[in-house]
């Protein structure tokens, strides 16, 4: 399989899980639908396609990390609404499509993102594939990552820095918190999965920590020189 082949498989299995959570649930059609709109506006499904990498690389089948992958996505997708909120970054385009405050309303995209997180969780505990052990870690380990130390600290921590002139070391914490978080617990929940030794684990978290501080780096200067239209949303570039 080549690497084209192994996103395109993946996220399509990925994508079909995330769908079928939300159609299972009996929520309000408002809601559903501005769920729906942001999860299906595309992304390029990085996480998702860690958690399964991982997996594969550690010869375990990757049908197992389906719903983790699905839970992972929809966390990050939470991130992404909130993020564009008036109240945040107020941007008015995401993954192309316009933001899901300016569809939906500010009101129903705040609650949209708070009904994607805790879905996710509901994802993870009812994997009738997983142990209660593999669970349970999981669920440490995404509310760690998506929480007040994790991505939600991140980014109020990038918000309080706004004009500030900040250390490196304080850039990074804020990179690693805000981005960061989020990749290496996808990696590492790949890890958790395939039920890895400790020193994988070790040696996994060390290469995902890189791999978030280098992701957020490659954002911010695509937020300046990228293709506003390749990217699906607003470049700030002034000139
Ligand atoms: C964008 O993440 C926001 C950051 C955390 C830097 P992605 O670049 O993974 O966004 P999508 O999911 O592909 O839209
Ligand atoms: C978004 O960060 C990171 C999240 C944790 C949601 P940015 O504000 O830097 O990313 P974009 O440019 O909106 O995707
Ligand atoms: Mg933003």
């Amino acid at each position: 399989m080549t690497f084209e082949q192994f996103m395109q498989h993946y996220k399509q299995e990925v994508e079909g899980c995330m769908r079928k959570a939300i159609i299972a649930t009996d929520s309000d059609q408002k809601l559903e639908q501005s769920m729906i709109y942001s999860l299906e506006a595309g992304g390029k499904r990085i996480r998702p396609l860690l958690i399964l990498a991982t997996l594969i690389a550690f010869g375990r089948d990757p049908k197992l990390g389906y719903q983790t992958a699905a839970a992972m996505e929809m966390i990050h997708t939470y991130s992404l609404i909130h993020d564009d909120l008036p109240a945040m970054d107020n941007d008015d385009f995401r993954r192309g499509k316009l933001t899901n405050h300016r569809v939906y309303g500010e009101a129903t995209a705040i609650l949209a993102g708070d009904a994607l997180l805790t879905k996710a969780f509901e994802m993870i505990v009812s994997d009738y594939d997983l142990s209660a052990t593999i669970k349970v870690n999981l669920v440490q380990l995404f509310a760690k990552s998506a929480g007040a130390n994790g991505m939600v600290g991140g980014q109020q921590a990038d918000i309080l820095g706004e004009n500030q002139t900040l250390s490196l070391s304080e850039l990074e914490s804020i990179h690693h918190r805000k981005t960061g978080a989020l990749l290496s617990a996808s990696v590492l929940s790949g890890a958790i999965i395939a039920e890895t030794s400790e020193a994988d684990q070790a040696t996994l978290a060390l290469f995902a920590h890189h791999i978030g501080l280098a992701f957020q780096i490659c954002d911010d200067i695509l937020d300046v020189i990228g293709d506003s239209e390749k990217m699906g949303k607003k470049n700030w570039c002034r000139c």
